[in-house]
This record gives structure tokens, C-alpha cells and sequence, in this order.
């Protein structure tokens, strides 16, 4: 389906990398760019849309809805990661000073879901929509002259580069921790939820998994700062 699109992987990404304002890379490939254009200026927002993309500078991608430079999975990760943290304090609380263990476990497992939805969304969006070095270019804390020419050594050794591997280091490691404290829990908890031997794994694992879900939004907004915000 992709390639009917025209959307053929890494090396059709660089082959458009020299056409800015290419929203060739968009699945609406086959519409004629005007169209789409047209659409995005006129349609649901009217001339202030217009405005405020132009403001922005013209990337492959949809432009997001905070005003920034990123595209709009940017801004709904960014969002959903307030939610989650609030969830996860929420859940938390519920356990540790309520004994609720069926809604820590429906909070739990509803986030996991979420999270799961997010990355898998995340990565369309990165690997297929939105070139985010296009949209980081204007950063005073990213290469100067951003190129595709740009090597990935000069990418990651500047402050956004630096800050998206600060990241990944919580990010990987997160979603996985989540997966195996969920998994674990469901099979180690009996139904409806309450204390059992595996108590104390379980809460340290999961608050391992609490923190590093934490550092993974922090580092997160600090990426989308440096990046998407900064002039
Ligand atoms: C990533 C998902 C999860 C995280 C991060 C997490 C986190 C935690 C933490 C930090 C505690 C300890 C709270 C304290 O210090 O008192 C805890 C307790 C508990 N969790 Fe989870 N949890 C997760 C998923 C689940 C699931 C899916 C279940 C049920 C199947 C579950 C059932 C429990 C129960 C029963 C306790 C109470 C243990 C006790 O006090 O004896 N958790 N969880």
C-alpha cells in the first residue's frame, strides 16, 4: 500500500529530501500538490492557517496544532505524555495509598495500550510523513545548514542530536520495561488483582518502569524544545 503511495523506504525519503515543500512524501502523493495546498489553507482553518504554515516554513508532513515547527504526531506525543504521567501518578496513588489493585490494573493496562498505539503511530509518522531535520533545521542548537548532505555524525553530535539519543536511552528501554512489567503482572496476579508473593518484583520493576517512563517524557519535551521550538 505504501508503494502505491509512493512511498518506497529510506532511499525514495532522500531521493525527495531536495524537494521542500514536498508533500509527495504524504500518502496523498497521488493528489495534485495544489489540491492539497488549497485544502490545508482554506479548509477548516481559513486564512489563519495559511498564515501560520507559512510562518512555519513548509515541510513534508502535516504541520501540528501548537504552533511549532513540529508535525502533528509531534504534538499529540508530546500531549499524551502529560496524560500518561498523570494516569501513571494516578495509578499509583490508587495502589499504594488505596489498595485499589483492579483500577491500578485497568490504568495499567488501558496506558500500556496507549503507549503501544503512540510509538506504533510515532514511527509511521517518523519514518514515512515527517522528515523531523527538515523541521529542526531552524534550531540554533541543530547543524548549521542542515543538508541532506548532512552526515549522521554532525546530526547526533549537535544539542538536538545529543538530546534525541538522551531519549532514545529512556524511550527503548521504557517500552520495553513496560511490556514485561504488564505481562509479568498479568500472569503472576490473580484475579481480581491483589497482593501475592510476586508483590515485591513487581513493585520494583514497576517502579523502575515508573521512572523511566518520567525520564522518557522530560526528555522528551526537552528534544521537542531544542528542536521544534527554539529560533
Ligand atoms: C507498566 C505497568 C505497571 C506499573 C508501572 C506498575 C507499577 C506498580 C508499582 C510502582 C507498585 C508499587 C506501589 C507501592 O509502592 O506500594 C505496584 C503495585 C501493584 N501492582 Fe502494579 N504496575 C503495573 C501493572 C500492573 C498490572 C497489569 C497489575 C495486575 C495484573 C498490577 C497489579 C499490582 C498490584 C496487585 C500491586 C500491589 C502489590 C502490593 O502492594 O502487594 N500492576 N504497581
Amino acid at each position: 500500500m505504501w508503494k502505491s503511495w509512493g512511498l518506497t523506504g529510506k532511499k525514495r525519503r532522500r531521493d525527495n529530501a531536495h524537494s521542500f515543500p514536498a508533500l509527495e512524501c504524504a500518502p496523498f502523493a497521488g493528489l495534485p500538490l495544489a489540491m492539497i495546498h488549497s485544502a490545508t489553507a482554506f479548509g477548516a482553518n481559513g486564512l489563519f492557517a495559511q498564515q501560520a504554515v507559512a510562518a512555519r516554513g513548509s515541510f513534508p508532513g502535516i504541520n501540528g496544532f501548537l504552533g511549532t515547527r513540529a508535525s502533528i504526531m509531534l504534538d499529540l506525543v508530546a500531549l499524551a505524555m502529560f496524560v500518561v504521567l498523570a494516569l501513571l501518578g494516578l495509578s499509583i496513588y490508587l495502589v499504594h495509598k488505596r489498595q485499589q489493585y483492579a483500577w491500578h490494573k485497568r490504568i495499567q493496562v488501558s496506558l500500556g495500550m496507549l503507549l503501544l498505539l503512540t510509538v506504533a503511530a510515532f514511527e509511521i509518522d517518523m519514518q514515512w510523513l515527517t522528515r523531523w531535520e527538515l523541521r529542526a533545521a531552524a534550531s540554533p542548537y541543530f547543524v548549521h545548514n542542515y543538508s541532506p548532505a548532512t552526515t549522521a555524525v554532525e546530526k547526533y553530535r549537535s544539542t538536538v542530536g545529543i538530546s534525541l539519543l538522551v531519549h532514545l536511552l529512556f524511550a527503548v528501554p521504557s517500552a520495553l520495561l513496560w511490556v514485561f512489567v504488564i505481562v509479568q503482572a498479568l500472569r503472576h496476579f490473580p484475579e481480581p488483582p491483589r497482593p501475592s508473593p510476586y508483590s515485591r518484583r513487581h513493585a520494583t520493576w514497576g517502579w523502575l518502569a515508573a521512572i523511566w517512563m518520567t525520564g522518557t517524557a522530560l526528555t522528551g519535551w526537552v528534544f521537542y524544545y531544542l528542536a521544534f521550538v527554539a529560533t
